[in-house]
């Protein structure tokens, strides 16, 4: 199998690259991304979203290009470009629907296409494949064969790496299904689960987002109701999670690519088909929220006017990704209730939170703040020395708990949800 199998991944980003390189251990991949500097920062083995180490990327045997003229010798694409919301949080296929068109223009006969994009049910057969048959002139179903291949990775976790966790698969016909199990399977020791389905594995990778995003909801809910009983939820949690099948999930703010963003695909789908998804929406509605419900909480601990140091802008501790961070919201807020916010993060890139979020990181901390917001848990966070940053009487709001029983908590004022 190996040998006959020409692999072309379409989209090198935290998906796509750790994907190409568990490949590459048992097929010829081509790795494709349009983002020219991306192609020659991982032709010199440097990844900057941070998923991979300069050694193992060496040590990768993957052909980068930027030109999609190279992809014609591939037999199976793999697609995994963005699926982001617009403005109005209505699905954005732009990128997916240009990749789409792409492999369209590269495909032959008996060319298999798979996307790993996340997207809600319908998208790979009736969206993308039109779009190849149209570019192609060749039909999905008998001329080309459509795959579906979800992607469960999380960023900065080093854990459930892509070739160890199991992977759903579905193709258009049983014998592409059984093809892109043995294909995934080479790659994480034949953790495969076959779907019934495409629908059904796209319907699979919706939910399990849309699951975390609903019960980090309820986190978010019940610490605005234990906040107002003069309870913290963190107490609250702890006492609860001693229970055996009580679900271990927080509160906190949830951004990223993924958990915020899923719901809507899968609400977009529940409307299209007349039904009103209240129970998605809603917990969309209580964590898009929440930036502006912490900073209103922190500022009623302030004077009008404090300074305010923020811990963190990437969407979750120990990475670099900023993308639809709702820390941005909450410096937002903090600024409109009257206050200077300094945001420092070492791990993101200074001129990606100037252009996409307006903020100026600091590049050291400043001292004599009057408040440190711990908003992105960094590992780096856990031991800072408190007396160098923040003035005498101070106030920590430590919205990830990490700091709760420090010794150092004794010597400032304390807050948390
Ligand atoms: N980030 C995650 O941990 C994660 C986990 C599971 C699923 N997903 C899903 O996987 C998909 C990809 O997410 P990601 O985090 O890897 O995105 P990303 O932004 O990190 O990477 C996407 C890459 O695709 C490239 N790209 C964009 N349009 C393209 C096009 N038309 N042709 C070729 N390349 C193009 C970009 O330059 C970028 O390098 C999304 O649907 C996402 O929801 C992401």
């Amino acid at each position: 199998m190996n040998s006959e199998r020409n692999i072309a991944v379409v989209g090198l980003g935290y998906v796509g690259l750790p994907l190409a390189v568990a490949l590459s251990k048992n097929f010829p991949v081509i790795g494709y991304d349009r983002d020219s500097q991306r192609i020659a920062q991982l032709r010199e083995g440097f990844d900057r979203t941070n998923e991979l180490e300069r050694q193992t990327l060496e040590a990768a045997s993957i052909r980068y290009s930027d030109d999609s003229a190279e992809l014609t010798n591939a037999d199976i694409f793999i697609v995994a470009v963005p699926t982001p919301v617009d403005a109005s949080n209505q699905p954005d296929l732009t990128a997916l629907s240009g990749a789409t068109e792409l492999v369209g223009g590269v495909v032959r006969k008996g060319s298999i296409v798979v996307f790993e994009s996340t997207v809600y049910p319908g998208v790979t057969e009736d969206i993308c494949g039109p779009i190849l048959e149209r570019v192609s002139g060749l039909k999905c179903g008998t001329d080309i064969l459509l795959g579906y291949s979800p992607e469960r990775i999380n960023p900065g976790d080093t854990v459930h790496t892509v070739d160890k966790i199991v992977k759903i698969v579905a193709g258009q016909t049983t014998e592409v299904a059984q093809l892109l199990a043995e294909i995934y399977g080479s790659m994480n020791g034949e953790k495969i689960f076959v779907a019934k389905d495409i629908k059904t594995a796209e319907a699979a990778k919706v939910i399990e987002n849309a699951q975390r995003d609903i019960n980090i909801a309820f986190m978010n809910e019940i610490a605005q109701i234990f906040g107002r009983l003069d309870i913290s939820v963190y107490d609250v949690l702890e006492a609860a999670n001693t229970k055996w099948n009580f679900l271990p999930f927080t509160p906190g703010l949830v951004g990223g690519h993924c958990i915020g963003v899923d719901p809507y695909y899968l609400a977009h789908a529940a409307k299209t088909a007349g039904f009103d998804p209240t129970v998605l929406l809603s917990g969309r509605a209580i964590n898009d929220a929440m930036a502006e419900y912490v900073a209103d909480r922190i500022s009623e601990n302030l004077e009008s006017g404090s300074t305010i140091l923020v811990l963190g802008l990437a969407f979750k501790e120990n990475v670099p990704d900023l993308r639809n961070s709702k820390v941005g919201d909450l410096v937002a807020r903090l600024q409109t209730n009257g206050h200077t916010v300094f945001v420092h993060d070492p791990l993101v890139d200074a001129t990606e939170a100037l252009s996409e979020y307006g903020i100026k990181l600091c590049d050291d901390l400043p001292n004599n703040v009057d408040c440190v917001v711990g908003c992105v848990a960094h590992t780096a966070y856990h031991d800072l020395k408190f007396a160098n940053v923040l003035n005498e009487g101070g106030l920590i709001a430590d919205l990830k708990g990490v700091w709760r029983g420090a010794e150092a908590m004794k010597d400032f004022r304390y807050w948390t949800l």
